[in-house]
């Protein structure tokens, strides 16, 4: 994200990201939308308690139904990948003007890196956090001119954490390894399909892994 910028958050629970955003002049004005009511009256509440109101603006709204012309990034945390997908094919007209996208799925991550390639967003920085051991990624992608084309193994691990293999990126793809295989042997005689699937992502985490 750019200083400058005018940022959509996409389930802004609390208004937490916009305000900050804002705050720490990373935004010049943030909006934060959400589709339920509850959150949506706890991101005015915030607003208003950090005297943000005309910078920080609550929307009660569902995912990018209601971006306005002056946005130019959008942000979609704490949602499966799926959801995320789902939400950027709402109207893709609304993202004519977006130049960038800041997102952190919570499981399908390899769903929102496949949506990004086909729509011509290229994944220009990718981090990955362990907190209370749990491993959260967030992907930056800026819109580009060029067709986008990555391999499977970048869309599954990241072509950015693929390349940097931190000691995170390491230490989480261990564990879902070590997690895949105890399951392995429970859903054997009846799970077949679910066998497979699992049989072959251990394969794709072990190669990784060893290279
Ligand atoms: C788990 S919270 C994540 C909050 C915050 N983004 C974060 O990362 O901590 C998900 C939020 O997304 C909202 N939400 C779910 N579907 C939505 C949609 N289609 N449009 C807008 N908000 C949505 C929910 O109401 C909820 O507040």
């Amino acid at each position: 994200m750019d200083s400058g910028d005018i940022v959509f958050d996409v389930g802004s629970d609390h208004a937490l990201v916009p305000i900050y955003l804002v705050k720490e002049n990373i935004a010049i004005k943030a909006y934060a939308s959400d589709i339920n009511v509850g959150p949506y009256n706890s991101a005015l509440k915030n607003i208003k308690k950090h005297n943000l109101e005309g910078k920080v603006i609550a929307l009660k709204s569902d995912g990018i139904s209601n971006i306005s012309e002056d946005v130019n990034s959008v942000v979609i945390a704490g949602m499966g990948g799926k959801l995320i997908v789902d939400i950027l094919d709402q109207d893709k007209t609304k993202l004519e003007g977006i130049k960038s996208l800041i997102l952190a799925p919570n499981i399908a991550t390899n769903t929102v890196r496949e949506w990004l390639m086909n729509n011509k967003f290229m994944i220009e920085k990718e981090l990955i956090i362990e907190e209370d051991n749990k491993f959260y990624e967030v992907i930056k992608a800026l819109r580009v001119k060029e067709n986008v084309s990555y391999t499977e193994e970048e869309l599954f691990f990241g072509p950015i954490l693929l390349r940097s293999r931190n000691k995170t990126f390491i230490k989480k793809w261990q564990k879902k390894l070590n997690k895949k295989k105890k399951i392995l042997d429970k859903i054997k005689n009846d799970k077949l399909d679910a066998y497979h699937m699992n049989l072959e992502e251990i394969k794709i985490i072990e190669k990784m892994l060893e290279g």
